[in-house]
């Protein structure tokens, strides 16, 4: 550790992270015990401070989904936003100091499920900045299906890269009139590199079976976010505007006649809204010039089987907008 740093440390004001680089270059100066690493888990701006005030409030295990269950699970929450909180003596943790490392240690870093990638803005990056930071390549919006697939699988535009198996790309029919579009991969999708192979998968095979449809079979299935957010955690704003250029590009290629929003968080991501999912079901949205109907996450179903009959008049809508959408292409020919 540099003279100054600790120096900085002495007097509390060390940064409780420092991240440059690649993963094996990281430097923690505070190492974070299982709970701190909660209280930074949602974090969406780095702590500078060890004594800062506004640090996450540890998330209440009470009202968490069980481990492996996706937020979308969590879906009649009405806010999904991280709990924020004044820490204070009585009621925030304490962050704990590790001792230091000796000086032929690699240094600690807490797995904390999260990695700031502190030289990157929170915005995508304009053409212009993409341009001189990174080797030219062609734009996303002008790739076909394989370089499309090879883009996302090598993709490091945000700090999910570092965690993931596999990257979640997309499966199905890539000429679909249907593009179903959830939230992120989960544990199952992370390992198998293909969306909604879980519990919920199976269940959106059955929704899909009602409206005598298949994967694969018109239909095209991908996420907002591809590759898994450590801990089923919300993505962040900052993933989701930088994964969003790689939907855009599927939405443009497979051109499907309608959009079903699984779960709140895609219906929210796609329209650019903070509406709750319960406004935004019963009516037809757009998301790229296509007819988006939204509907409850599978996840979400799996434990409150009470709002499937509200998913079947979802899907009902979905099948009559499509239905319009096909007579209207047919007219227009
Ligand atoms: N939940 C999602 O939203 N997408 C998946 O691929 C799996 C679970």
């Amino acid at each position: 550790m540099a003279l100054h740093e600790s120096a900085l440390e002495e007097l509390g004001l060390a940064p409780m992270w420092v991240r440059r680089g690649g993963a094996h270059e990281a430097a923690a100066e505070l190492a974070a015990s299982d709970s701190d690493a909660d209280v930074v888990a949602n974090e969406a701006q780095p702590v500078e401070v060890a004594s800062a005030v506004g640090v996450e409030a540890p998330v209440s295990h009470e009202t968490q989904p069980p481990a492996g269950v996706s937020n979308a699970a969590r879906e009649p929450l009405e806010s999904r936003e991280p709990v924020r909180a004044e820490a204070t003596p009585a009621d925030a943790p304490q962050a704990r100091r590790a001792p230091p490392p000796a000086a032929d240690e690699a240094p600690p870093f807490p797995d904390d499920d999260f990695a700031w990638f502190d030289d990157l803005p929170a915005a995508p990056p304009s053409d212009a900045e993409a341009k001189s930071n990174e080797p030219a390549q062609p734009g996303i919006d002008t790739l076909d299906w394989t370089a499309l697939e090879a883009r996302v699988s090598a993709c490091e535009r945000c700090r999910l890269c570092e965690r993931r198996t596999n990257t979640v790309f997309g499966v199905g029919d890539r000429e679909a009139d249907w593009m179903l579009i959830g939230e992120a991969p989960g544990e199952n999708e992370d390992k198998q590199g293909e969306p909604f192979v879980g519990q919920a998968g199976k269940l959106l095979d059955n929704m899909l079976r009602s409206l005598d449809l298949a994967r694969g079979t018109n239909v095209y299935i991908a996420n907002v976010i591809k590759c898994r957010p450590p801990g089923n955690r919300n993505p962040e704003p900052d993933e989701v505007a930088r994964c969003e250029p790689y939907l855009q590009r599927q939405v443009a290629l497979v051109k499907p006649k309608l959009i079903v929003a699984l779960g709140r968080f895609a219906a929210q991501s796609l329209l650019k809204t903070e509406a709750s999912i319960s406004s935004l079901r019963g009516r037809v949205h757009e998301y790229e010039g296509v007819p988006v109907v939204v509907t409850y996450h599978p996840a979400y179903l799996l434990r409150s089987l009470g709002d499937k009959s509200k998913s079947w008049q979802d899907l009902c809508l979905a099948r009559d907008t499509w239905r319009k959408a096909g007579a209207e292409g047919d007219a227009a020919k």
